[in-house]
């Protein structure tokens, strides 16, 4: 039998790396002959991912993490008809069955026949229906034919690699946090959050056409890294209002629409950035946003938070001033990312050379052996997207 290695949750702040199942074309006792088994080419460290790792969530110990896959196909199961062995193919981080009503919608995140406890999956998640994690060397992806992603071309696709890893994640979601904030041709936008979601979206904004995008954060390291690629910043540090320094960018103290790339573990600002408030970015957004803009949130909130200061934010439940944004008539999108509607085109971008999205997220890859320190790394704010490398396949 082959062995496979995996990145594996211990408890708060502590994942090591084990030796794990190689993976069966099965989950429990339902048949995937519909799936295939990938070997890992590029798997990336997210923040979702911490959420999990600070104890900031019900994930059990033991958990394989991952959910960011790009890998060769080795092995297809009886039902795959169109995705064949030696594919290079980006696996969406949602699972979609791509049978039942939502998945036929194109709503991929919150596909109805994947996870027995609610809607939408993702591998190597906390609540999201049990499929093992590919921070590993080996994993299996269900329906194939339907989720994955295929390169035309493997040696090109190899030469772009360290671009098109974030296709299964990150480069998707932060253009739709863009694009469901009503992002196109000289808009003005705050994107909230440098991590490497909010850069995306920042780049992202770019390649939609903003005029003016303002990057807010509280660590310097990662508004520098938004700056490089042509953003303002806002330090949400300074006692400023972000009102003030947004009207000392763009003149008026309002933009057209904002972006939240924090979610729920989100600090205040100000005299407020040592302790978290989960509703700060939320709130900032509608304070920001102009009357009739709307706001995107990729950012994720919990349903439950065992970390949570506030006994009613253990059950989600968070205080948002919703009165002003009915006031100004705010649109809200949340949610995970339907990946599958913007990988195909935000693969193009990166082959046809429309966008540095590695460079703008700062793209670092590493070996399956150095995830803990990457982990530990990416939750000190360093400014970079880890990409894990684990057959050593990532040409320099
Ligand atoms: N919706 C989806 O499909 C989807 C997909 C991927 C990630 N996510 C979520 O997106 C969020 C960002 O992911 P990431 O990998 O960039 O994480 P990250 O933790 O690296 O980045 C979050 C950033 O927000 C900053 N921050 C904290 N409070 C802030 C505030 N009040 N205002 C502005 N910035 C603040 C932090 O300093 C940090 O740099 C996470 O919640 C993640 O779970 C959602
Ligand atoms: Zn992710
Ligand atoms: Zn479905």
């Amino acid at each position: 039998m082959c062995h496979n290695h995996g990145v594996t949750y211990i408890e708060p702040g502590v994942v090591e790396v084990h030796s794990i199942e190689y993976p069966k074309l099965a989950l429990g006792d339902r048949k995937c002959e519909h799936g295939v088994i990938l070997q890992i080419v590029s798997t990336n460290i997210c923040g979702s991912d911490q959420h999990m790792v600070r104890g900031r969530t019900t994930a059990p110990t033991g958990l394989v993490l991952g959910h960011e896959i790009t890998g060769l196909v080795i092995e297809a199961g009886r039902d795959v008809e169109f995705i064949k062995p030696g594919d290079l193919v980006s696996v969406p981080f949602n699972i979609a069955c791509g049978r039942c009503r939502n998945c036929k919608a194109g709503q991929t995140g919150i596909c109805l026949n994947v996870n027995p406890s609610r809607p939408g999956a993702a591998y190597g998640y906390v609540d999201m229906g049990g499929w093992v994690g590919g921070q590993a060397e080996y994993v299996m992806v269900p329906y194939a034919d339907f989720n994955l992603l295929k390169f035309p071309d493997k040696d090109q696709a190899m030469a772009k690699i360290r671009d098109l890893t974030l296709l299964s994640d990150i480069f998707p979601t932060g253009y739709h946090g863009a694009v469901s904030a009503g992002v196109g041709p000289g808009s003005i936008v705050y994107v909230a959050g440098a991590g490497p979601v909010g850069l995306a979206c920042a780049a992202s904004c770019h390649l939609l056409g903003a005029a003016v995008v303002i990057v807010g954060d509280l660590i310097p390291e990662r508004l520098e890294q938004a700056r490089s690629f042509g953003c303002e910043v806002v330090d949400l540090r300074k006692e400023t209002p972000l009102t003030q320094q947004i009207a000392e960018i763009v003149g008026v103290p309002e933009v057209d629409s904002a972006v939240d790339c924090v979610g729920f573990e989100a600090r205040g600002h100000g005299v407020d950035a040592g302790t978290e408030h989960p509703a700060t970015v939320l709130n900032a957004a509608m304070m920001v946003t102009r009357a009739g803009g709307a706001i995107g949130i990729p950012g994720l909130y919990v349903t439950g938070d065992p970390g949570a200061r506030e006994e009613a934010a253990k059950e989600g439940s968070l205080s948002i001033r919703i009165g002003l944004g009915w006031a100004k008539s705010h649109a809200f999108y949340t949610g995970q990312c339907p990946v599958m509607k913007y990988h195909r085109p935000l693969m193009n971008a990166i082959l046809y050379d429309k966008i540095q999205i590695a460079k703008a997220v700062n793209v670092e890859v590493i070996s399956l052996d150095q995830a803990p320190q990457g982990y530990r790394d990416f939750d000190k704010g360093a400014a970079k997207k880890f990409v894990i490398d684990p057959h050593g396949m990532i040409p320099n």
